[in-house]
């Protein structure tokens, strides 16, 4: 029989919802704290099999989530093609701002080595999840990948992206080609290794007009969708558009994912109007409501699982735990989530 959280992305409801969380694994656990100062840099922590089988692990273990998401970083990615990456402390990813030239410096002759201690850690981790336990394998789709490359980190408008997307149009899809098929090529990895569910995380989708947000979120997504069907057709694919808003419906179907990420601004009622069944929603407690807790965590979390009462629902974030969240908070919200009355 399928896992349970395998079961719902394939489209069947069940009541209460399986129920896993963005940034499950962080600072706000002490014991990643510890790991991470144990591995020094970020980037360590990623690469070396057992810590990131451990730091995979280690919110498994506390609250028994249906889901086990791969503890690894979107960057990792570029950074396996040969693009510079580091974590500065306190200010996130720096990377070299990319120019055009630097596309066919890409190299995903070296993809499959570079990520060889991220797939060891996936066979770790399965080995070390029990058997009611779904591990979730994932990638930055292209276009929020391309923005840190772009940006050379983060942005708050991303203008030297979305610029050059309209200004040198053909560079812009041939480094949207590249990260395409090495996402691909990323993700059927980690389908091999064990990963039993893969998500795309486009968190900066929702900075597109409606039509760069088509050919560069959507049919990428359909791509990348469509690539993984051929090899792996049982293997569920969650697309999450972060603040794609009125477009998820588009999405939704120019993409042929498995399941949709709610964000944190999305109403599930008006998502689950616009996505149509048996497409899985997937969301959207706003991790704020999760950090601040008590009554307002509870009747945000009712007025959530009220919306998609016969819908297959994962409950989740509408975007990563805050790091200042207390691990008391999440042990309720999986009670909460676990505990639902019947629905009627
Ligand atoms: O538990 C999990 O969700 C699995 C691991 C995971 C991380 N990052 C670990 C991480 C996942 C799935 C991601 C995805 C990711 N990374 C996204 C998409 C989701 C989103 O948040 O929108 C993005 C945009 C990134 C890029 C990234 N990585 C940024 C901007 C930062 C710095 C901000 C921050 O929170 O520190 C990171 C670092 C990062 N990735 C940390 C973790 C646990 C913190 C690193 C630390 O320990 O200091």
């Amino acid at each position: 029989m399928a896992k349970h959280l395998v079961s719902v992305l394939r489209g069947t409801p069940s009541w209460p919802p399986p129920i896993w969380l963005m940034r499950q694994a962080g600072r706000y656990l002490p014991e990643y704290r510890a790991l991470r100062a144990r591995a020094g840099d970020f980037i360590a922590l990623c690469t070396t099999p057992a810590l990131a089988a451990e730091a995979t692990l280690q919110p498994v273990r506390r609250f028994a989530m249906d889901g086990a998401i791969l503890f690894s970083d979107i960057l990792i990615l570029p950074w396996a093609l040969g693009y510079g990456l580091r974590f500065a402390e306190g200010e996130g990813p720096v990377l070299p701002r990319l120019e055009a030239s630097d596309i066919a410096r890409l190299d995903p002759g070296r993809l499959e080595a570079a990520l060889s201690p991220v797939l060891e850690a996936v066979g770790l981790v399965r080995a070390g999840l029990d058997r009611d336990t779904a591990l979730i394998g994932f990638a930055g789709a292209p276009f929020t990948v391309a923005c840190y490359m772009i940006e050379g980190g983060g942005s708050k408008d991303h203008a030297r992206t979305r610029t050059m997307a309209y200004r040198q149009p053909l560079d812009f899809e041939r480094l949207m080609a590249v990260l395409t098929e090495a996402t691909i090529a990323s993700l059927s990895l980690q389908i091999a290794a064990g990963a039993e569910i893969v998500m795309l995380f486009d968190s900066w989708a929702g900075v597109l007009s409606p039509s760069l947000f088509r050919r560069f979120v959507a049919l990428p997504a359909a791509r990348i969708r469509a690539a993984l069907g051929e090899c792996f057709p049982e293997i569920p694919v969650i697309g999450f558009p972060r603040l794609a808003g009125g477009l998820l419906g588009m999405y939704a179907e120019i993409s042929g994912v498995d399941a949709v990420g709610m964000d944190t601004a999305a109403d599930p009622a008006l998502v689950a109007a616009e996505v149509a069944a048996p497409v899985a929603l997937q969301g959207n407690l706003d991790p704020a409501a999760l950090l601040a807790g008590g009554a307002a965590m509870t009747a945000e979390v009712a007025r959530i699982m009220g919306a998609l009462r016969g819908r297959a629902h994962v409950f989740n974030l509408g975007h990563g735990i805050l790091p200042e969240t207390p691990p008391t908070h999440v042990a309720e919200l999986v009670s909460l989530i676990r505990n639902s009355a019947d629905a009627a």
